[in-house]
Parts: C-alpha cells; sequence; structure tokens
C-alpha cells in the first residue's frame, strides 16, 4: 500500500457534522491504509489555511470524542470564490499559495469539507492539477448532485423545534408568528422544517409569493375559528414583482425602500393587511450550533467512509454524494457551480399544498 499524506479543510459556515464526517474518513483511512500508511494534516480556517499554509499534522487519537461536537476543529473561513484569482491590496497570489502549500506540505490530496462556494474553488484546484475530493456540508441542502448534505438534518430539526415553541405563544396571544429560517437562496430548509413544525403558510425563493394570498390565507384561518397563524419564511424570499427583477436591481429597490429583510417586510404587511398582532422570529445561527442528529451522524460516517475509499482508490475530481439512496460521487466538472434548488411540483410542496398549507402562490 503506497502511503497517503491527506490535507483537510472545513470551509464556509460551519454546521453540525463537520467533525464527525472528518473522524469518518481518518477512521477509515486509518483502517482501510493501516496506520503507517497514512499522514493527515489539518488545515486551519478553510482555504485561509491552505493560502497561509497553516498547517498540522494531526494523530489518530485527534480524530476521537469528536463525533457529537457541533462546528468544526479546524476552524473555518469564508474565502469568496470569486475573489479566489483576483489579487487584492495583500498581493498574494491566492491560487499559486494554495498549490504551493499543498506541494509544501508534500499532500497526495486534500479534502474539502464545504458547500457550493467551497465545491467552485476544489474544482479550480482540481483544474490546476490538485488531486481533490469534495464533501457536501450545509444546512441549506443546495448542493447540486446530491440528495442531502451533511448538516441539513440537524438545522431541520432545530428550525421544527424552534417553530413547534412558536406554536403556543401565538396560540396563546391570538397571533401571527412569522419564523425566518436560513437556506441561502434556496428553500429546502424551510420547506421541511414548516412541514414538520406544522407551519400554516410557507415561503421559499423557488415560489415567489403575493402578500394578498399571504394575507387571504390568514383570514381564511381567523374566519375559521383559528386565531393564530405559524409562518415559516425562507431568509432569500421575494414576492412576485421582485421575482422580475434582477437580484442587483430587487436589493437596490429594497434599500430605497428601506427594508431592512423580507420577513420585517412580510411581518409588516400582514399585520396592516389582517390586523393580527403580527412577531417575528429569526432562530439565525442556532440553526448550525451545537451537536449533529444521530441521522447526520450517520450520514456524516457513511460520507466520510466513502472519501476514504476514493483516496485508497485514487479516484480525484470528485465529491461525495447521496443518490436515491446510495452514496456515491460526482465529478466535480459536473456540480461545481451549480446549485439544487426546489422544484415548486416537489412532492413535498404537493403534500403540503394537499393539507392546505399556503405557499403564498
Ligand atoms: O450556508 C449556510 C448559511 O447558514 C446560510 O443559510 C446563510 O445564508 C449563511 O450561511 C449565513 O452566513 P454567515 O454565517 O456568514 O452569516
Amino acid at each position: 500500500m503506497k502511503k497517503k499524506r491527506i490535507g483537510i479543510l472545513t470551509s464556509g459556515g460551519d454546521c453540525p457534522g463537520l467533525n464527525a464526517t472528518i473522524r469518518g474518513v481518518a477512521k477509515a483511512c486509518f483502517e482501510m491504509m493501516g496506520d503507517e500508511n497514512v499522514e493527515i494534516v489539518g488545515i486551519s480556517n478553510g482555504y485561509y489555511g491552505l493560502i497561509h499554509n497553516l498547517c498540522k499534522d494531526m494523530q489518530p487519537a485527534d480524530f476521537s470524542g469528536i463525533l457529537t461536537q457541533g462546528g468544526t476543529i479546524l476552524g473555518t473561513k469564508r474565502q469568496p470564490f470569486k475573489m479566489m484569482t483576483v489579487i487584492g491590496n495583500d498581493n498574494v497570489d491566492k491560487v499559486k499559495n494554495m498549490k504551493e502549500t499543498y506541494h509544501k506540505q508534500k499532500l497526495d490530496c486534500l479534502l474539502t469539507l464545504g458547500g457550493n462556494g467551497t465545491h467552485k474553488t476544489s474544482k479550480l484546484l482540481a483544474d490546476e492539477g490538485l488531486h481533490v475530493i469534495g464533501l457536501p456540508k450545509t444546512i441549506d441542502n443546495d448542493i447540486y448532485g446530491t440528495d442531502v448534505t451533511f448538516g441539513f438534518h440537524t438545522a431541520v430539526d432545530i428550525a421544527t423545534d424552534a417553530i413547534d415553541r412558536l406554536h403556543t405563544t401565538a396560540a396563546s396571544h391570538s397571533r401571527i408568528l412569522v419564523c425566518e429560517i436560513m437556506g441561502n437562496k434556496t428553500g429546502w430548509l424551510t420547506l421541511n422544517a414548516g412541514i414538520a413544525g406544522g407551519a400554516d403558510i410557507i415561503l421559499i425563493p423557488e415560489i415567489p409569493y403575493d402578500i394578498e394570498k399571504v394575507c387571504e390565507a390568514v383570514m381564511k384561518r381567523t374566519a375559521s375559528g383559528k386565531l393564530f397563524s405559524i409562518i415559516a419564511v425562507a431568509e432569500g424570499v421575494f414576492d412576485q414583482e421582485e421575482a422580475l427583477l434582477k437580484k442587483k436591481d430587487r436589493a437596490r429597490k429594497r434599500e430605497e425602500a428601506g427594508i431592512l429583510t423580507a420577513t420585517s417586510r412580510i411581518a409588516a404587511q400582514i399585520q396592516a393587511g389582517t390586523g393580527v398582532d403580527t412577531r417575528v422570529c429569526v432562530p439565525g445561527h442556532m440553526l448550525r450550533g451545537g451537536s449533529p442528529s444521530a441521522y447526520d451522524r450517520i450520514l456524516a460516517t457513511k460520507f466520510g467512509v466513502h472519501a476514504a475509499k476514493l483516496i485508497s482508490q485514487e479516484k480525484y475530481g470528485r465529491t461525495v454524494a447521496m443518490v436515491g439512496g446510495k452514496v456515491t460521487s460526482n465529478k466535480l466538472d459536473d456540480v461545481a457551480g451549480l446549485t439544487k434548488f426546489v422544484d415548486p411540483k416537489d412532492q413535498l410542496v404537493l403534500t403540503a399544498k394537499r393539507i392546505g398549507v399556503s405557499f403564498g402562490d
């Protein structure tokens, strides 16, 4: 067995399951190839650490006791892809530096645990000749080519719990509670937590809403004696008029109108349109915190083991994925730069509509 020196980094927003995945890869590499044939180099703070050669040799013991730990033992940082090839005021050629670190550290391959932005940089490095393997991390579940990402299910559980708790206070006060849920440009998290938490209205970016329809849905509930409503809103939502605009124009229009977030605007419009007392709740980064769920621990372990298999077979330029219930991998070339959106005709959307959930469309 040829000895392998493996670099590993976590990049972008953290999420539960990063450590479980790191542990899965490491343990499986040691098992498959033998402790004496594996060296693992931890790279701190994502691509920033690769650019600045912030690396440390890790020992098998470093991977014990981290299965349940949230966040990432390696640290992470946002390093926008669009700036990777731009030389800024610091005069650092980031791509050149990353390649230099890879060679200086004598790596045989680099594992990148991250979301969409991370995968774009992984492909860039693979195109530059480095041996890269990606692992799909994000609470947003928006990575193309995989049914699920690790971190997502834990965030669904947390968001569901938040919505559950809003029910009692909303019902007690006969109020509307609008819960803003992360997810970047997609509505996976809101859709799933909205259904699991019994939200009455679910608004996601893939189904632009009409505020009149949202108010109608609230009034319909009021007329039937249900004096409270729970609305799950994805942070990236926009209404049907905004849907016709480019992202840049949408942002400018909102700024001109002094709108801080889509959620705060929705809440104000509902209060004005229905007369029902309305409050906003934003769980925010709580959705990314804490220990991974049992589902994510298992998924992370499966993904980690698959990555180790790819390393032992020297299959690089790929990212691990779950397709139709089976763990597999996709070529970075085929998926990097693509976003997985909710199909408005997705079975889950139709399921919710069939039990009377309004999407404001
Ligand atoms: O991609 C994960 C995510 O939590 C998104 O849902 C959210 O839009 C974004 O990161 C928040 O980023 P930050 O932690 O940099 O504020």
